[in-house]
């Protein structure tokens, strides 16, 4: 039994063995004061603010590092307590100006009261950003400290807002250490320290320059921690107390992490991670902290819109959809195609596919995705049965061994980034297969930086040393895979020194990297297709080869992920938006027969066309309907493309090329106005909860198809909210068949789940590998090698900005990481203004030149504005070069006047 019970104040309170004192208390509602104590941080027992006395326990212990043991006696005030409570609270304020912790107008003053001390009328106390969320205010208060006992000397640091997101007010600062903390342990960074000595010890930067240049991702944890205000969001920082929170799911990528979404008058003024969030347990990156600006932005598009002699005039939502109903019932069967958006809930995709197959009869259903599209989880999915990720997020940290192929995980997916360096730290081996110098690959125990295009190749190899010195794991093997012959016959014809060589890594590297990962324990695997030329496809059957001839698949903090992009990437799959495949993954030539009886309707049984395909010139689509800002993932679409469509309907927050193409432009409700659920990159199906009114007339993708389906005389649209649709969803898919708003609580259930008795499953394969028998698929080697093209001799990756500083400069603005090398023969210099230009078409970008890229290798950098600040430029011209294309570069002419 692990509850005991322990004696606080007098008052007998229940605590778990392993709690410390002051959990304890405060889950029992028993306040003891602390200051370098936080529920997220390891306890540092450095403040002595929480002192207490214990029974029979010598001294005053500090409650934060104190356990509690069954009987215990605590007494956390009373004369002696205080007196070190005070003595430590006037030193501490001796540096701290502390008006706003005395001031009068603490118990007397109402909003815009007239402030006694300041004659100012305020709403708040304007002397602290931190006012009202104060943690030293709070022990103040607590010790009922009076003006008259104080006296302090101002440090007189000059305050630092030169941070376009954070500002720093040293002046304010108590050394509680707790930012310095949380950069190490929530985030893993080192981007602060404590800096000098003794009674001039603060905080900064090690040697002393800014943030961007100290490594600092902008996460914000120590944003959220620090208990005064020293270091405090740019924005908002003066709003106050909110008026409410709600809790709901990060819409930036796929890792799921819960926010705290802070509310006044309307609009949401903070984002504070969530402790109990199952995958981020309090941390956030820089999009999920500072990202939420563009939901108020002035530049959302909040009416319909019509075109009307050439020009789109705004419309009333009547008219659109009497429109739409009109015109897609012209445009029925393969005539029709419908892109959805990876943003968008479960229960807004799966209506969309539901009336693109039920009332449009057509399977032209799909959504981008930037990093592992529907061939990868496709492929995924017929070697092992399931096509999603094998394991949770949060095993990770435990792997002896992770393989990341091809992502900037720093800055791609921040929080498994997190994970790795975790992993790092307790001794776990890193390779890194990536051409581009990242953060993790200048961590990694083995990078292999290989040739654009041949990264197949570098698993191949891989592949070919372990089984060359027997390292695989025959029992696993010879139980749960089959296809091994055809697999070994593949590698056959190449040595070890030749894969190595054609893929430009070096052998010993490669032979060093494959005997790690065979060795390990438990090993995961990481891929994304966003950096290769490679199909997702062909990424993931090699990725699947590897766990499962080192039978890394089915064991804790082993397992293959592919690295999806988007919130809610994995649940846009999971329901249907794949031109195949009906929800669950259901192939469309095997499942329309009880989907169609079960949506009263018949149902195409030939499988579509892909957004890719659906958006080219001869896609032969009379009419179309893109939802949200699915466009801005999708590669190398041609805008003229769009020009042969006769109908285009654009769902979206802003205005785009593509929007601005389009016949009818309807106004999106973003993540924050609604009601639905995400699934996360390990299937974690989490509530996604409305916590802002729409911004003006802006509808789901649910309430638009349900009024067409409506005005098209169709049923089965008629539901009264998310919750309902849930229902149906559960009802059809096996794997969601336990799954239901209700059931998701705060942690949601990680899918297979098939019965509302089951808990959900957080890794797979474990009872044996789904499909059966894993199926090891052939190499094909020729198709691996570096491919040249003398006309466009750059191969583009995508990335994110990888310094935010630049990012707010350069509102907008794209950047291209260029070697010195490439940019010394193209004659660019560091900050030129450069096209770059592919087959399809050109984006200008500003130039950085640097060895970040080797030679022949740009990175396309786009900018982080549309989620960081509130200009939402986004949507760079559709046929610009993404990752994964060739071009070549040219610098522009300077601007003149
Ligand atoms: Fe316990 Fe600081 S809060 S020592």
């Amino acid at each position: 039994m692990d509850e005991i019970t322990l004696t606080v104040d007098g008052q007998e309170i229940k605590a778990r063995k392993g709690q410390t004192i002051i959990e304890a208390a405060r889950e029992a509602g028993i306040y003891i004061p602390y200051l370098c104590w936080h529920p997220a941080l390891k306890a540092f027992g450095a403040c002595r603010m929480c002192v207490v006395q214990v029974e029979r326990m010598r001294g005053t212990p500090a409650s934060c590092t104190t356990g509690v043991m069954d009987g215990m006696v605590v007494t956390t005030k009373g004369r002696q307590i205080d007196g070190i409570r005070h003595n430590i609270m006037d030193l501490i304020l001796s540096e701290h100006p502390h008006g706003c912790l005395t001031c009068p107008r603490i118990d007397h003053c109402g909003p815009q009261d007239t402030c006694l001390r300041h004659a100012n009328v305020v709403d708040r106390c304007v002397l602290c950003p931190q006012n009202e969320r104060c943690e030293l205010q709070d022990v103040v208060y607590h010790l009922q400290m009076k003006d008259s006992d104080l006296s302090y000397e101002y440090r007189h640091v000059p305050l630092d807002t030169s941070n376009p997101l954070i500002d720093h007010d040293m002046n304010l600062c108590i050394v509680c250490g707790r930012c310095v903390r949380a950069c190490n342990e929530i985030e893993a960074a080192n981007a602060i320290t404590f800096i000098e000595r003794g009674d001039r010890t603060l905080i900064g930067t090690s040697l002393g320059g800014s943030l961007s240049e100290s490594g600092c991702t902008f996460c914000g944890a120590c944003v959220d921690v620090c208990p005064v205000g020293a270091i405090t969001e740019k924005d908002n920082k003066w709003s106050g107390a909110p008026e409410k929170s709600v809790v709901t799911i990060c819409p930036h990528c796929s890792a799921g992490c819960q926010l705290e979404l802070l509310v006044k008058k309307g609009r949401v003024i903070r984002s504070i991670p969530d402790l109990s969030g199952p995958v981020n347990r309090g941390a956030s990156c820089g999009r999920g902290k500072f990202g939420y600006k563009y939901i108020h932005s002035n530049d959302r598009i909040s009416t319909p819109y019509i075109r009307k002699n050439g020009e789109l005039v705004e419309a009333t939502w009547d008219e659109a959809l009497d429109l739409m109903a009109t015109r897609f019932s012209e445009n029925k069967g393969r005539a029709f195609g419908a892109v959805a958006s990876p943003r968008a809930t479960n229960e807004e995709n799966y209506l969309l596919q539901k009336f693109t197959r039920a009332v449009m009869g057509s399977n032209n259903i799909d959504h981008p995705d930037s990093s592992c599209g529907a061939d990868a989880v496709s492929a995924l999915g017929e070697v092992l049965g399931i096509p999603a990720s094998s394991n949770s997020v949060q095993e990770i940290r435990d792997s002896k061994c992770i393989l990341a192929y091809g992502s900037d995980l720093t800055w791609d997916h921040p929080l498994i980034a997190v994970q790795v360096k975790e992993a790092l730290s307790r001794g776990a081996t890193l390779i890194v297969v990536d051409p581009a110098e990242t953060e993790l690959a200048l961590m990694a125990t083995h990078w292999l930086r290989h040739l654009p295009g041949s990264g197949v190749g570098v698993l191949a190899g891989m592949a070919k040393v372990i089984l060359e010195e027997e390292l695989q794991d025959d029992e696993f093997i010879g139980g749960r895979c089959e296809g091994m012959d055809d697999l070994k016959a593949s590698l056959d014809g190449s040595s070890v020194q030749q894969l190595a060589e054609s893929t430009g890594v070096d052998p010993d590297i490669l032979m060093q990297a494959a005997r790690a990962y065979a060795a390990a324990d438990s090993a995961s695997l990481l891929f994304s297709a966003s950096r290769s030329i490679e199909s997702g496809a062909a990424i993931a059957r090699a990725a699947a080869n590897l766990g499962l001839i080192t039978g890394n698949l089915g064991k804790p903090s082993g397992g293959v992920t592919p690295l999806r992009s988007e919130a809610n990437s994995q649940g846009a799959t999971d329901m249907g938006c794949v031109p195949g495949m009906l929800p669950g993954y259901a192939p469309v030539s095997e499942g329309a027969v009880s989907f169609a009886e079960a949506w009263a309707s018949g149902l195409p049984s030939e499988a579509g066309l892909g957004h890719s395909e659906m958006l080219r010139d001869n896609a032969g689509l009379g009419a179309m309907l893109i939802s949200l800002d699915s466009i801005r993932e999708a590669p190398d679409i041609d805008a003229s493309a769009l020009s042969s469509l006769d109908f285009l309907v654009v769902h979206d927050l802003f205005f785009s090329d593509i929007a601005r193409a389009a016949d009818v432009v309807l106004p999106a409700a973003s993540a924050a106005e609604k009601d639905g659920t995400f699934t996360n990159i390990e299937r974690r199906v989490q509530r996604v909860n409305k916590v802002v009114d729409r911004i003006g007339d802006s509808r789901t993708v649910s309430e638009i198809v349900s009024a067409l389906a409506s005005r098209m005389g169709a049923s089965g649209f008629d539901f009264e909210s998310p919750t309902e649709v849930m229902d149906e969803i559960a009802s059809l898919v096996p794997s969601y068949g336990g799954i239901s708003h209700d059931r998701l609580g705060v942690v949601g259930l990680q899918w297979p789940c098939p019965d509302s008795s089951h808990s959900g499953t957080p890794i797979l394969h474990s009872e044996g590998i789904a499909r059966g028998k894993g199926l090891l698929t052939p190499f094909e080697l020729e198709q691996y090698s570096p491919q040249m093209d003398p006309d466009y001799p750059i191969f583009v990756m995508s990335g994110v900005m990888r310094e935010m500083k630049g990012v707010v400069e350069l509102e907008g603005r794209t950047r291209a990481m260029v070697n010195v090398d490439d940019a010394n023969t193209a004659g660019i210099s560091d900050g030129d203004e450069i096209a770059v230009i592919s087959s399809t078409g050109a984006v200008e970008a500003v130039a950085t030149v640097c060895d970040y890229v080797p030679a022949g290798i740009i990175q396309l950098s786009i900018p982080h504005t549309d989620t960081l600040v509130q200009s939402l430029n986004r949507a760079p011209a559709v046929s610009a070069p993404r990752g994964g294309s060739r071009a070549k570069l040219a610098k522009l002419a300077p601007v003149v006047g």
